[in-house]
């Protein structure tokens, strides 16, 4: 019921209730994932004790709880817990107090806002920068700004759901090329334009698509775009900051600073904040999406206490220190990377902050999770329909105040529990798995 065969790009239509009943029929989902829940199954919507460390606290929905190494939170650079970020909250705090107090059109602006603004477009070489109270936000606002129904959006087939929504949101004419393929591109590209000169495409990628931790060829894509008129969007959430010469993500390695026609972000990732932004080379397009995307004028704008706390992670991520940083997390994720291989784990992608673990059949999957959980390593388990069926991964997320020792450890635990719930649910002995009725129902 809950795992239809049908991938889509909405999760909201992996569930399909039917009947007049709207608030009653969410009772089978629920029924079907308390079941995981109490068998503790259900790895999902955790909460940790404290600050996101390397070792932590962690409790589950049932509130059973665990200490141990935490290689779920996505705080790559480990910048929340740095005393200098933390230095920058406090000041923020008494000096502008905790509230934006109003949308970003409407006296949400506040003077550490402002900074980051500057200070964004300095980083990026791009001058004129739009802030968003989150990444999620930054992606919608930029496409359904810009994007009208008789346009054209190409997109990766990989990604975010933001990105995805947007899309939907503002056109029927939405294609999606095999993920990282930029000859489909050119392809779909030719076909528009072969019947469609009169409206705009927008070519959408991520810098680094953290499901399959891989990277687009962004100079060619970049190439393909001007050469059939469409305009490049470029989602650094996962990259800007934790990638590329002082940070500067995928853009910055691949020397396509300040060349792709429109980068946004996420600090939600490397910059120990929430909130997003749209970078681009025009005040028009800047002042286009902030007025005509929905999330700036009406959500609430980022905090001061949230900007200043970007601003400050900027600083470090653009400095002597981020450099260290960044080579300890790839040290980290080198050893962990390498650990699993030398157990016989597969991962997925190039190295980057997240380690996808490839498992296959969610049953497998569900099982190690607890496993892990249960050993005190604490990873994030990714399922359908986030994933293609049969698809399940751990993405294991590291960050630079990890130990190698704490890299190591968790690499002995993810595989050992693989290995063991294989065993468990596929070996010889698969009947006596006490969960059967939890498994993959999908051919
Ligand atoms: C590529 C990408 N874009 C946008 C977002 C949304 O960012 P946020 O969580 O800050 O809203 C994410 C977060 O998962 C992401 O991975």
């Amino acid at each position: 019921m809950f795992e239809s065969p049908l991938y889509t790009h909405f999760v909201s239509h992996y569930a399909q209730p039917t009947g007049p009943d709207l608030l009653g029929r969410t009772e089978p989902f629920f029924a079907w994932q308390d079941a995981r829940r109490q068998a503790g199954l259900w790895p999902y919507s955790r909460s940790l004790d404290a600050a996101p460390r390397a070792a932590c606290a962690v409790r589950g929905e049932t509130g059973a709880g665990a200490v141990g190494l935490n290689f779920l939170s996505q705080d790559y650079l480990s910048l929340s817990t740095h005393p200098r970020v933390v230095e920058a909250a406090h000041r923020a705090l008494r000096d502008h107090g905790l509230h934006s107090a109003g949308s970003a059109m409407l006296g949400g602006n506040t003077a550490p806002s402002l900074v980051l603004e500057d200070a964004l477009a300095e980083a990026l070489h791009m001058p004129h920068v739009a802030l968003f109270s989150t990444g999620w936000g930054a992606g919608f606002a930029t496409i359904t700004a810009l994007v009208r129904p008789g346009d054209h959006v190409v997109m990766d087939t990989l990604a975010h759901a933001c990105l995805q929504a947007g899309a939907a949101a503002a056109t029927r004419n939405v294609v999606r090329f095999r993920h990282l393929d930029n000859e489909a591109v050119r392809r779909h590209l030719r076909k528009i334009r072969s019947r469609d000169a009169q409206n705009a495409i927008l070519v959408v990628t991520e810098g680094l698509f953290s499901m399959d931790s891989d990277v687009p060829a962004i100079e060619e894509l970049q190439g393909i775009c001007r050469e059939w008129g469409a305009t490049l969007l470029v989602d650094a959430a996962h990259d800007f900051g934790a990638m590329g010469p002082r940070g500067t993500g995928s853009v910055g390695a691949q020397a396509m600073l300040g060349k792709v026609d429109l980068v946004m972000g996420a600090f939600s990732k490397t910059f120990g904040s929430n909130g997003g932004f749209l970078a681009t080379h025009s005040p028009a397009v800047r002042q286009f999406v902030r007025v005509f995307g929905g999330p700036h004028i009406f959500s609430n704008a980022l905090s001061p206490l949230q900007a200043a706390v970007v601003t400050e992670s900027l600083r470090i991520v653009r400095s002597a220190e981020g450099d260290e940083l960044r080579e300890r997390l790839f040290e980290n994720i080198g050893t962990l990377r390498g650990e699993l291989h030398r157990r016989g784990i597969e991962t997925l992608g190039a190295p980057s902050p997240v380690v996808p673990v490839a498992i296959g059949g969610a049953p497998v999957a569900r099982v190690a999770a607890r496993m892990i959980f249960d050993h005190g390593v604490f990873v994030n388990l990714v399922e359908y329909p986030a994933v293609p069926l049969r698809g399940s991964r751990f993405r294991m997320q590291v960050m630079a105040d990890h130990s190698r020792e704490q890299a190591r450890a968790a690499a002995a635990v993810v595989a050992e529990a693989i290995h063991d719930a294989r065993a468990l649910v596929e070996g010889p002995h698969a009947f006596a798995v006490p969960f059967a009725g939890l498994q993959q129902t999908a051919a």
